[in-house]
């Protein structure tokens, strides 16, 4: 089976649809219709390939696949020509369940939470959730891979919680890293997706949170940025590597409703949100961040689907990145609602 549900992406000359549990799904671009697994290797057929790759700042593009029914985590890096330049199949047992990952110069970084798969649980009934067990008690597990050799560099742990997405992470010269993540208390969110069970339950929504690994330490610290419930992080560091003006985007809960009500830029450094607010009655998609291409990050735009619950309708928005609160520049609607997904891209076509 393969759902390849989660996101979509647009690398060399593929058009893929991406789900975690198998491999990538390509399209056409112009059809959208199916075309096929994508093979990049006869050993890796079918292999899980993640629904998050992370493009590197040579064109390149990483991904890992895991596949935790043989405790193997699969990496690839494949050119920007869209061809498989290596991969590695690491040796990774009771390895939890890892939605996505983060890039930094040297090193590539895995956050893993203690939602682990279990074999006992494991039957043709099971959905791929219902395989997997929370363990309230073990910590979260962060894996250092270094990308050159491909092998595991560090091993760190930090208090236990769960998280879907990492924004960026960043790795200065002395071996430090920070990386910034939404993170929820535990994993029932993924077997209770019902809002209700967001807001009833205090401490249940995701906050952004800033990791702190030193070289010296086996634990790291973990800070919370901001106070508003947000998901979906994006960071200009993920597009220019340019540390000296960190700033990040998300989508805010409304913690009443439980609906994704609110775009939000974050200066990373201070935690200070410039929010705009769709009203009630919205809900948010993921909202992407499109750097300039003529000023490497230091402008461009944020770019977001919404859905007027009230209205039946789905609308593209256009803001400034830096500017939310000032509202979009830019939008166009459907006279229909497309249902709510999750992820999306942008992608450049030729004329
Ligand atoms: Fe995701």
């Amino acid at each position: 089976m393969n759902a390849a549900n989660t996101n979509i992406i647009v690398h060399g000359d593929r058009t893929m649809a991406l789900w975690e549990g198998a491999s990538a799904w390509q399209l056409d671009p112009q059809t959208l219709s199916s075309m096929g697994p994508v093979d990049w290797e006869k050993r890796l057929t079918h292999a899980p390939f993640s629904a998050h790759p992370s493009p590197d700042r040579d064109g390149s593009l990483w991904n890992f696949g895991h596949v935790p029914w043989a405790g193997k985590l699969i990496l690839y890096h494949i050119g920007s020509d869209g061809v498989l330049k290596r991969s590695a199949v690491l040796h990774a047992p009771e390895t939890g369940m890892v939605h996505d990952f983060a890039v930094t110069d040297r090193s590539l970084i895995l956050v893993i939470p203690p939602f682990r798969y279990d074999p006992h649980r494991a039957d043709h009934t099971s959905s791929f959730l219902d395989m997997h067990r929370w363990h309230e008690a073990q910590p979260v597990e962060i894996l250092v891979i270094n990308k050159s050799s491909l092998e595991i560099r560090r091993r760190r742990q930090i208090d236990p919680g769960f998280h879907f997405h990492l924004g960026a992470a960043r790795e200065f010269s002395d071996g430090t890293i920070e990386l910034d993540m939404c993170q929820y208390r535990d994993a029932s969110v993924l077997q209770n997706l019902f809002l209700d069970q967001l807001t009833a339950r205090p401490g249940a929504q995701p906050l952004q949170k800033q990791v702190l690994l030193r070289p010296a330490s086996t634990t790291g610290t973990v800070q919370t940025i901001h106070e508003r419930p947000s998901e979906f992080p994006h960071s200009t560091l993920a597009h220019t590597g340019q540390t000296d003006r960190p700033y990040g985007w998300s989508i805010g809960l409304d913690p009443k409703t439980g609906l994704f009500r609110f775009a939000q830029g974050i200066n990373m450094a201070t935690g200070k949100v410039d929010q705009f607010d769709y009203g009630e009655g919205t809900y948010l998609e993921e909202h992407i961040f499109v750097p300039d291409p003529k000023n490497a990050g230091d402008t461009g735009w944020l770019i977001g689907l919404h859905h007027s619950i009230s209205a039946g309708t789905t609308q593209l928005s256009v803001f400034n990145a830096f500017q939310l609160s000032d509202g979009p520049i830019a939008t166009a609607r459907l006279n229909q609602a497309m249902p709510p997904g999750l992820h999306g891209s942008f992608a450049t076509t030729q004329a």
